[in-house]
C-alpha cells in the first residue's frame, strides 16, 4: 500500500427523518442558497422538507440545474448568490445539482471568470483559497459527490466536461435519506448502481498492492450493489435495500476505497467525453466503456481480474482466462439486467463519432490514462471501438 492522506470531513446524516436535523447543521442567522434541479423535490415533497427545515432563516431558491450541470446555467446561480450576499449553500438533489453547488460555492469566491475553475483545474494548477459552505440532501445515490472534494461541470456551448477538485467544497454535512429515493425512475436508480459500482472497479481494479482492507470494501460494496441493485429496481420501496445502495454508492467514492492504491479512471474520462458530445448520461457512458476497457486491458490488470472473477463473482474454476472472460461478462451482464445496455448501438447511436471524442481527450490532456498511463488515444480509439 502507498503512503496516502485521507481528509473526509463531511458529517453524514443518516436515514428516514434526517431533513430536520439541517436545523442544527446552519446557523439561524445564515443567509442560505437552496439549489435544485428540473424539479423533482417539488414533487417529491423533499423541498417542502427543507424549507421546514430552514424555518425563518433567510432563504433564496434556484431551481432548474439540469443533468450534467452546465456552466450557463450555473453563473445564474452565482449572479443570484452575489446579489443576495448569501454565505450558505444548500444543494437539494443528485450529483448534477451537488456539482452545479460545488461550483456555485466556489466561484462566488473567486475573483476569476468562473469557467476559469475548470481549466485551471484541468492545467493541474487550481488553487481555491475558500468557498462559500455547502450542505447536501441527497436525492440520487450514485456520484459520491456528497461526500467528496470533486465536480464535474458541463459547458454545452463548447462540448466541454470538466472536472475540478478542492478541499473547500467538500459538503460540510450530508443528508441521506433513503425515502427520498423512493421517487427515482428506474432508470435513473439503474443509472445510480452502475455508477457507484464502476467507481469501486476504478479504484479496484488495478494492479495489486496489498492493500487488503481496501480490496475487501471494495468487494463488499460491488456485492451489496449486485445484491440491492436489482432487488430496488423491483421493489422501489424497499428501505433496507434503498438503505443499502444508498451507502454503498456514498461508500463507493469517499476516499476509502482508493486510499493508498492506484487508480484507473481512464473509463470515466472517456465517458465525459461521450456525454458531452452524444449527451448519455453519465451512466450510460460507463457501462459501455468498461467491459470494453476491461477486455483491452485484460493482460495488464490480470491479478486483479481474477481476484474479482474470484471474490465479486465466485469463479474458481476453468483457465485463468476463461474466468477472466466469465468476470467480464458477468459484469457486462449485470448492467444489461439493471436495464442500461453496453454498447453505444444500444442507445440508438449508429455510428459513435470517434475522432472528435478522440480530439477533445486530446484538448483536455487525456492522453495517458489508466493507473500506470498505458491508456494512450490509440488505446481509448480501440475502446471506443469495440464500444460502438
Ligand atoms: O432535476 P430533477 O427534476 O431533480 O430530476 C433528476 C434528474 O433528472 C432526477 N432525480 C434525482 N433525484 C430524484 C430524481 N427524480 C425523482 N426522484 C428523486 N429522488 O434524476 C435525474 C438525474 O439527476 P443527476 O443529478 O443528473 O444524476 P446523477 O446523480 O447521476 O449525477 C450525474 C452527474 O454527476 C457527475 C456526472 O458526470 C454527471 O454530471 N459525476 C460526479 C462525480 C463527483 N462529483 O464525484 C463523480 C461521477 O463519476 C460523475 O462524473
Ligand atoms: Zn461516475
Amino acid at each position: 500500500m502507498h503512503n496516502f492522506s485521507l481528509h473526509a470531513p463531511t458529517k453524514v446524516l443518516f436515514g428516514q427523518g434526517q431533513i430536520a436535523r439541517i436545523a442544527d447543521e446552519i446557523p439561524a442567522d445564515a443567509r442560505v442558497l437552496v439549489t435544485y434541479g428540473g424539479g423533482s423535490v417539488e414533487r417529491n415533497g423533499v423541498l417542502a422538507a427543507v424549507r421546514a427545515a430552514l424555518g425563518a432563516r433567510f432563504a433564496v431558491e434556484f431551481g432548474g440545474i439540469e443533468p450534467n450541470p452546465d456552466h450557463a446555467t450555473l453563473v445564474q446561480a452565482v449572479d443570484l448568490g452575489r446579489r443576495e450576499r448569501v454565505d450558505h449553500v444548500l444543494a437539494v438533489g443528485g450529483g448534477s445539482v451537488i456539482d452545479g453547488s460545488k461550483f456555485i460555492a466556489a466561484a462566488l469566491h473567486y475573483a476569476g471568470a468562473p469557467w476559469e475553475i475548470l481549466t485551471e483545474a484541468a492545467a493541474g494548477r487550481l488553487a481555491l483559497d475558500s468557498a462559500v459552505p455547502l450542505g447536501v440532501v441527497l436525492t440520487l445515490p450514485a456520484t459520491g459527490s456528497e461526500t467528496n472534494d470533486g465536480a464535474v461541470i458541463s459547458r454545452r456551448a463548447t462540448g466541454d466536461k470538466l472536472v475540478f477538485k478542492s478541499p473547500h467544497v467538500f459538503p460540510r454535512f450530508a443528508v441521506l435519506d433513503p425515502t427520498v429515493t423512493y421517487s427515482l425512475p428506474p432508470r435513473q436508480t439503474a443509472n445510480g448502481v452502475v455508477d457507484a459500482f464502476v467507481h469501486v472497479v476504478e479504484q479496484y481494479l488495478t494492479v495489486p498492492v496489498d492493500a487488503k482492507v481496501q480490496d475487501r470494501l471494495a468487494e463488499g460494496i460491488l456485492l451489496t450493489l449486485v445484491e440491492d441493485g436489482p432487488r430496488v429496481l423491483v421493489a422501489p420501496e424497499d428501505y433496507a435495500a434503498r438503505a443499502n445502495v444508498m451507502w454503498a454508492a456514498t461508500m463507493a467514492l469517499n476516499g476509502f476505497v482508493g486510499a493508498g492504491v492506484p487508480q484507473d479512471w481512464a473509463t470515466h474520462m472517456i465517458g465525459h467525453e461521450l456525454t458531452a458530445i452524444h449527451g448519455l448520461d453519465h451512466a450510460q457512458t460507463l457501462a459501455v466503456v468498461l467491459p470494453a476497457m476491461l477486455q483491452l486491458r485484460r493482460h495488464h490488470k490480470r491479478a486483479k481480474l481474477l481476484q474479482y472473477a474470484d471474490r465479486v463473482w465466485g469463479l474458481r474454476d476453468g483457465s485463468e482466462d476463461a474466468r477472466i472472460d466469465g468476470a467480464i461478462a458477468a459484469t457486462r451482464g449485470f448492467f444489461e439486467r439493471m436495464g442500461v445496455p453496453t454498447q453505444v448501438a444500444g442507445y440508438g447511436i449508429r455510428a459513435p463519432r470517434i475522432a472528435e471524442i478522440l480530439a477533445k481527450l486530446q484538448d483536455h490532456g487525456m492522453t495517458a490514462l489508466g493507473e500506470q498511463g498505458g491508456v494512450t488515444l490509440d488505446v481509448s480509439q480501440a475502446v471506443l471501438e469495440a464500444a460502438a
